[in-house]
């Protein structure tokens, strides 16, 4: 079967897919007979492409890569998302574009048009996953279609398919775990006495931090990633505004130096549990200590342990990796395993 494909959003994640399903390419032919071919690309300040006969996808990365506009590629004269998903004759769309914790625009609104046209909808941003999770459930349900978002926690490590294929009917009661690659690294980089402005400098650096860190230093990111798996798993909707993370910035060196003294160390905790039916959610610095799977979790490492009424710890770990571990290429994978889970179907 051929699979026509439109990328909404074309970034860090949405080029390495495109690499990435160029690589595997004539392994999906053999494993799956899928072949596929790139019919619609939007972006932000780089244009807009259309060919539902298959765009020169190694041309549209190098216009990208070299900061040009795709626009020349394209047989339509397309000029916003909408537009480009409406024209592409896809049928998968990957929506890549920059979260809004907010209110998840423009993403839903790329996700239900593309659903309401009959196009399977993957997605590595978690801003439809916490604002529309149900609603676009639903959609693609009514249409005979998925909604996937593996890549949404924890970069291309299977989460959400690991609770949904491997645990069927059992009851979730609480997780636990490190979401935030770029706080983790903060917090390993204090403990060998480095200060707080020179670990930030760092993650900078690599390219994990962006220039205004507040999104991970303040505990955002990892709350709406919290809230993506209290959606999904419980089915319960939860904005990051409910959680009120706290972040790091109020971790000082001595606190760091104590903690070490006591054989302790300062990670951000990401959890949540079902009391009573209520959902009980936090993102906040905690001293753990040797016993806690989270104390091994060092720099970029990060993981989830869940906790459910049969099986009592599950752990999903990610482990450390030099440059930028949950970066582009484990995200694009995630794309990658939800594409070829709903292909081989
Ligand atoms: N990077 C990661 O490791 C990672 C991990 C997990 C999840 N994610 C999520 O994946 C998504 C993409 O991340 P990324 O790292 O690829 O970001 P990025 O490099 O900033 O790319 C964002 C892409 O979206 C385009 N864009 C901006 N506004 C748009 C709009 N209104 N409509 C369509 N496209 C628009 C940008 O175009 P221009 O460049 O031309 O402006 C760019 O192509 C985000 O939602 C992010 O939270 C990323």
């Amino acid at each position: 079967m051929h699979y026509n494909l439109a990328l909404i959003g074309f970034g860090n994640v949405a080029r390495s897919l495109a690499k990435l399903l160029i690589r595997k390419r004539d392994l999906l032919k053999a494993k799956h007979d899928v072949t596929f071919s790139f019919t619609g690309i939007s972006t932000g300040r780089h244009g807009f492409a259309v060919n539902p006969n298959g765009l020169d996808i190694e041309k549209a990365l190098e216009l990208v890569e070299s900061g040009k506009d795709i626009f020349p590629l394209s047989t339509f004269n397309v000029q916003d998302s909408l537009s480009v998903i409406q024209h592409s004759q896809a049928n998968i769309m990957f929506e890549n574009s920059p979260v809004n914790t907010q209110t998840g625009q423009p993403a839903l609104d790329h996700i239900r048009a593309a659903l309401n046209l009959g196009m399977h909808a993957i997605t590595a941003n978690k801003g439809p996953v916490v604002h529309g999770y149900r609603e676009l459930t639903k959609l693609a349900e009514s249409k005979g279609k998925k909604f996937r978002f593996e890549s949404t926690v924890l970069g291309g490590a299977p989460t959400f398919s690991v609770m949904r294929e491997a645990f069927p009917l059992a009851e979730l009661e609480s997780f636990k775990g490190i979401f935030n690659a770029t706080t983790n690294i903060i917090l390993s980089r204090m403990e060998n006495e480095e200060s707080y402005e020179e670990a930030v400098k760092y993650c900078q650096s690599i390219g994990v931090a962006e220039t205004d860190p507040t999104n991970d230093v303040d505990g955002w990111d990892a709350a709406i990633k919290v809230c993506a798996l209290v959606t999904v798993l419980w089915d319960t909707s939860l904005t990051p505004q409910e959680i009120k993370p706290i972040g790091i910035r109020g971790i000082t060196p001595e606190m760091i130096a104590k903690a070490k003294s006591e054989n302790k160390r300062y990670k951000l905790v990401c959890s949540a549990e079902k009391v009573n039916g209520k959902i009980i959610a936090s993102v906040s610095p905690q001293l753990v200590d040797s016993t806690s799977p989270l104390f091994g979790m060092m720099n970029s490492s990060t993981g989830v342990t869940f906790r459910t009424d049969v099986i009592l710890d599950y752990s999903i770990a990610l482990s450390e990796k030099p440059g930028l571990q949950g970066g582009p290429v484990e995200t694009a994978y995630g794309l990658f395993a939800d594409f070829v889970n709903i292909v081989k179907q």
